[in-house]
């Protein structure tokens, strides 16, 4: 994907429309990427500057270290009864709010936030809208670190052309749950439900990068502004 500074600028606009939406008393969910982090960062001005009262659970250590910089006042997912808001980025959505999202490597904690929430805001730039989901991103999917390679074969079975996540470094990518992400490409991602159903099949896998009925609300970041879609998305079952 090419990231111009037009996308930076959309991300803006994208985060502070949605940090709009959180009022006193909130608890809200605080996702992961830059486009999160920019909407963190207005939250924290927010704070300092109107005295905002909400609660944050944050989606990645990377956030939560971000957040308490800002002085946002933090509980984990374990610590509150549900999340009034969650606002997160995402890597592709298709044109039934479907995502694919964890190009961060936060997808498990992202998602276990997203299905304790009544109500969920994408924030994105508009290259990250494709017409089919797999365009440019692969599935991340999150797998036990014990027994990766087994997993591994198990995912080409499903027909996916694999890779282990490195660090630049060339190290393996581990997530903030102490796990391996291995991404996957698939020739034809046409039916991303039985996808999510197969993948989540596999003995090891943990979570996958597919985030189905999950997006309520889209925040599309443009050049000059942005704009709010209410999606009336199907909501997913796979949420408790
Ligand atoms: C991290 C994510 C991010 O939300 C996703 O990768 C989008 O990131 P960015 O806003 O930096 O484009 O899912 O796990």
């Amino acid at each position: 994907m090419v990231v111009t500074l037009e996308a930076d600028v959309a991300k803006v606009h994208a985060a502070r429309s949605a940090a709009s939406l959180v009022q006193p008393g909130m608890i809200v969910g605080l996702g992961s990427g830059s486009t999160a982090n920019l909407m963190v960062r207005r939250l924290g001005e927010r704070v300092a500057e109107e005295g905002l009262d909400f609660v944050g659970v944050p989606t990645s250590v990377a956030t939560a270290e971000l957040a308490r910089e800002l002085g946002i006042p933090l509980r984990d997912v374990d610590d509150v009864p549900h999340v009034d808001l969650n606002i997160d980025g995402a890597d592709e959505i298709d044109p039934e709010y479907r995502m694919i999202k964890g190009r961060g490597g936060a997808l498990l904690r992202e998602k276990l936030v997203a299905c304790v929430a009544r109500r969920r805001v994408t924030i994105i730039s508009p290259e990250k809208v494709v017409p089919r989901l797999g365009t440019d991103s692969p599935v991340p999917v999150e797998v036990s670190r014990l027994g990766w390679r087994h997993v591994e074969q198990r995912l080409r079975k499903l027909g996916a052309t694999t890779a282990l996540r490195r660090t630049p470094e060339g190290m393996m990518f581990i997530t903030d749950g102490g796990n391996v992400i291995i991404d996957c490409r698939f020739s034809a991602l046409a039916d991303p439900e039985t996808l999510e159903a197969g993948l989540k099949s596999v003995v090891g896998v943990f979570e996958t990068g597919l985030f189905l009925g999950l997006c309520d609300v889209l925040v599309v970041g443009r050049p000059d502004g942005a704009e709010q879609i209410v999606t009336h998305a199907r909501r997913w079952t796979g949420c408790a």
